[in-house]
């Protein structure tokens, strides 16, 4: 088989299931972010940019005119590692996320020239297709909604994608609580598991589970509470065997402040 005909079968149905969505019209783009094209020639096609009727692409550059700020420090961002190759090369950079700019930029700004990811996340489902699924789950953060933006908890511009992503899970809690400020503390009787982070019990994007817990039952405490069973089942050196028919740890009245707990060593509330 020529490689021009694996390369038109292998992308028709996602182009068209792409533009039976609507919200922004992708069209098919030759270009190759070179992160997501590693094992594949160069020339095959590995996004689809978003489109603005009437409008090309002018290239990063062209922003930093007017954006300076931002085109300053979108060198150390996460997405500045996407590089094409080819003639289509300036097509990645700020546009692969807010569309081609040539109406924006010689309008001098107009409005309603360009997208902006703020009001709809569809220009990352793009590249991260798992993502719209996440958020589709039944308990999710309301990002589809319209109320959040992926914006809130990942920086497009500057520095890691994920915040306080790596090593420093302080930090990544700490973008957590801007917005959760109950669960901040301090508490008299501290959590350890809180040193761990949110997301050890709770995944951000959507869960099947009420609160987005990782895990519906006693297994999302069981992966660092022990559960011995000798002439019954104990966790933390107490018997727990009646304990664990009545319900999950935190919803039969025995462990509610999970996050900790001001009156109570064994985190009740
Ligand atoms: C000639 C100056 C100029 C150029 C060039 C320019 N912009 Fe803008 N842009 C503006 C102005 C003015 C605004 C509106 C005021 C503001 O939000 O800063 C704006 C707003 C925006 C917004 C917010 C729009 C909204 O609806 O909230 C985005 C996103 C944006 N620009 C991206 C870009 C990108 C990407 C490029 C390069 C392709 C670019 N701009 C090139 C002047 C420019
Ligand atoms: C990974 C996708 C992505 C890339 C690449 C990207 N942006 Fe953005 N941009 C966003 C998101 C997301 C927002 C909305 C941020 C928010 O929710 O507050 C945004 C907002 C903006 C705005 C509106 C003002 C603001 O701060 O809200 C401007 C202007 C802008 N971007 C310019 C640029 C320029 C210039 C570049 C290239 C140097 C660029 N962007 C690259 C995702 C991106
Ligand atoms: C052009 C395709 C493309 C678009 C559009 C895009 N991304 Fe990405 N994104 C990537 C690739 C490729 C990586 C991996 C980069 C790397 O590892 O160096 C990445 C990495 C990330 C990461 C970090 C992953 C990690 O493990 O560190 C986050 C978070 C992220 N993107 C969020 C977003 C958000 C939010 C948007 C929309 C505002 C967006 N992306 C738009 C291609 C894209
Ligand atoms: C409530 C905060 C929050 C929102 C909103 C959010 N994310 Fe994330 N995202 C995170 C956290 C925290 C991580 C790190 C997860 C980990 O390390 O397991 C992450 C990881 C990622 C990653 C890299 C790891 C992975 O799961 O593939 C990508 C890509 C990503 N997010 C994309 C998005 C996109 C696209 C949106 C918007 C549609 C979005 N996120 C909205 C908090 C959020
Ligand atoms: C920009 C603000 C914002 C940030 C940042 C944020 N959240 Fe949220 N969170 C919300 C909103 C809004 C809701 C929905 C609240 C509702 O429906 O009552 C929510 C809901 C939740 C819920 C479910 C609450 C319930 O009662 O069902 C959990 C759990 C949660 N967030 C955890 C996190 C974690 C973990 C992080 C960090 C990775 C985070 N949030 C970051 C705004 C935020
Ligand atoms: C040890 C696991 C664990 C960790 C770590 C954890 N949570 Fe939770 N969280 C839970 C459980 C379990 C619930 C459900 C409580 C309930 O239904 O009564 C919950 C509920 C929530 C809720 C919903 C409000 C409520 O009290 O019901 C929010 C918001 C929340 N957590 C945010 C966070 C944030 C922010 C962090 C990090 C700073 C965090 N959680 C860390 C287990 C955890
Ligand atoms: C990341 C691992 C981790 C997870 C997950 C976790 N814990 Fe903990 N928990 C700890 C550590 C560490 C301590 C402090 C040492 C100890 O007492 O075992 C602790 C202490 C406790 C205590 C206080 C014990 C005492 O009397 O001093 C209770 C109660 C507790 N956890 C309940 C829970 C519940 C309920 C869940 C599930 C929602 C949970 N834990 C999930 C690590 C975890």
């Amino acid at each position: 088989m020529k490689p021009e005909q694996d390369f038109e079968e292998s992308t028709a149905p996602e182009k068209q299931s792409e533009s039976r969505r609507g919200v922004v019209a992708i069209v098919f783009g030759l270009v190759a972010a070179g992160v997501l094209a590693s094992c594949v020639s160069v020339n095959r096609v590995v996004m689809m940019p978003p489109q603005i009727p009437g409008a090309a692409y002018v290239g990063s550059e062209t922003c930093s005119q007017c954006h300076e700020k931002i085109s300053t420090q979108f060198v150390t961002a996460t997405h500045a590692n996407l590089k094409a190759e080819g003639v289509t090369a300036a097509n990645v950079g700020c546009e692969s996320c807010h569309g081609p700019g040539s109406l924006h930029s010689e309008s001098g700004g107009a409005y309603h020239t360009i997208i902006n990811p703020k009001k709809s996340p569809e220009t990352c489902f793009q590249c991260h297709l798992d993502k719209r699924g996440e958020f589709h789950l039944p308990h999710s953060h309301p990002v589809l909604a319209g109320q959040m933006s992926c914006g809130d908890c990942h920086d497009p511009h500057g520095g890691p994608a994920i915040r306080g992503g790596g090593t420093a899970l302080l930090s990544q809690n700490e973008s957590c609580l801007e917005c959760h400020a109950a669960q901040r503390g301090p508490h008299v009787f501290e959590h350890e598991a809180m040193r761990e982070g949110c997301i050890l019990c709770h995944s951000p994007h959507g869960s099947v589970n009420p609160k987005m817990l990782a895990q519906r039952n006693a297994n999302l405490c069981l992966k660092c509470h022990f559960q011995e069973i000798g002439s019954g089942i104990t966790i933390g050196g107490f018997p727990h065997g009646a304990n664990l028919q009545r319900g999950t740890c935190w919803t039969s009245g025995c462990h509610e402040a999970v996050h900790g707990s001001q009156v109570s060593t064994s985190l009740r509330f």
